[in-house]
């Protein structure tokens, strides 16, 4: 399995790849959708597992993820999206496959390569202008959030998409801020986070304020809700459905979809719990992995 150097010369290791495949159950002339390619680490193991006949559709929105893992992974059997998983249904027939898809993995959230590319505007540490933007034919960036939004709405945002409970002191401390002059860059909001929470603690003090503008921006609990209806509509019977979350707005979305596909005899469950990366993975070989969970369903 390879890892991959980003634009940035960042690393992203694929997560629980051997669990993935052994819940995908992959067969080697089935058809599967990686609907996060990223850097193309799932996806390149998928290929090594499907024989000549097999086919994976990559789907990715972001432009350089997707050029990254087309040199990466140049295989005829791969075709590459520019798309917004959320359109799974309309992506698969338009690749083709109108009887449907044996297996679709999310793997959700941003790749590595992303966070480390300083001018993406994804870290506390960068001095580029907020952005966030996956897919940079959107037209919302982090920075019209937090310079033009009102007040209250900001207020809104942190708390529903990053459930920070000082969400009403940061968005009034950015409010301040911008009438003195406007806050451009990544390290300009950190900071000022930073200063709500008066210092640092174990995890940085403005993770839950990027988080929660990242969501936003990207659409990112719309896209999941639209991406697992149109996954029950474009498996096959006997498919599967796989999902690696990182925070808990996330997951609990994809619970209760399973939850209730089974309730209505359309899913059945393949994981009672997430499972969760070994010690080994997300000690010192992946910490990013941390905080992955992993849950699948097949459809009936
Ligand atoms: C964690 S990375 C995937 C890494 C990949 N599994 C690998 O092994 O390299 C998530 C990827 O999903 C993409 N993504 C996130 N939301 C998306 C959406 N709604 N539609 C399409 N791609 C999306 C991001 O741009 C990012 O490249």
């Amino acid at each position: 399995m390879g890892n991959t150097r980003g634009v940035s010369g960042a690393i992203h290791c694929p997560v629980m790849v051997d669990e993935v495949m052994e819940l995908l159950d992959v067969k080697r002339d089935g058809v599967y959708v990686d609907g996060t390619l990223g850097m193309g680490g799932h996806a390149e193991v998928l290929l090594k597992r499907l024989g000549a006949d097999g086919r994976v559709i990559g789907v990715d929105k972001d432009e350089e993820a997707l050029m990254f893992a087309a040199q990466r992974l140049q295989d005829c059997r791969v075709s590459f999206v520019r798309d917004d998983f959320s359109r799974v249904g309309d992506i698969v027939k338009d690749c083709g496959y109108d009887t449907g898809v044996d297996g679709i993995l999310l793997d959700l959230g941003m790749s590595m390569c992303q966070v480390k590319d300083m001018a993406r505007g994804f870290s506390f540490n960068s001095d580029y202008r907020l952005d966030m933007r996956m897919d940079n034919r959107a037209p919302l960036t982090a920075w019209e959030v937090v310079n033009r939004y009102k007040m209250e709405k900001i207020e809104e945002i942190l708390k529903e998409y990053g459930e920070e409970t000082r969400g009403a002191k940061i968005a009034r401390a950015i409010v301040a801020q911008r009438k003195r002059r406007s806050i451009d860059t990544c390290r300009e909001l950190a900071s000022l986070v930073e200063d709500v929470y008066g210092g640092r603690g174990r995890t940085h003090p403005a993770t839950q304020t990027f988080q929660a503008l990242r969501i936003y921006v990207n659409g990112e609990l719309a896209a999941l809700k639209g991406a697992l209806e149109g996954s029950g509509a474009v498996l096959r019977a006997g498919g599967r459905l796989c999902v690696i979350s990182y925070h808990s707005l996330e997951d609990r979305l994809v619970k209760n979809f399973f939850r209730q596909e089974k309730a209505n005899g359309h899913f059945r469950v393949l994981t009672v719990k997430p499972i969760t990366p070994s010690a080994a993975e997300s000690g010192e070989r992946n910490p990013a992995a941390r905080s992955a969970k992993l849950r699948g369903g097949q459809k009936l």
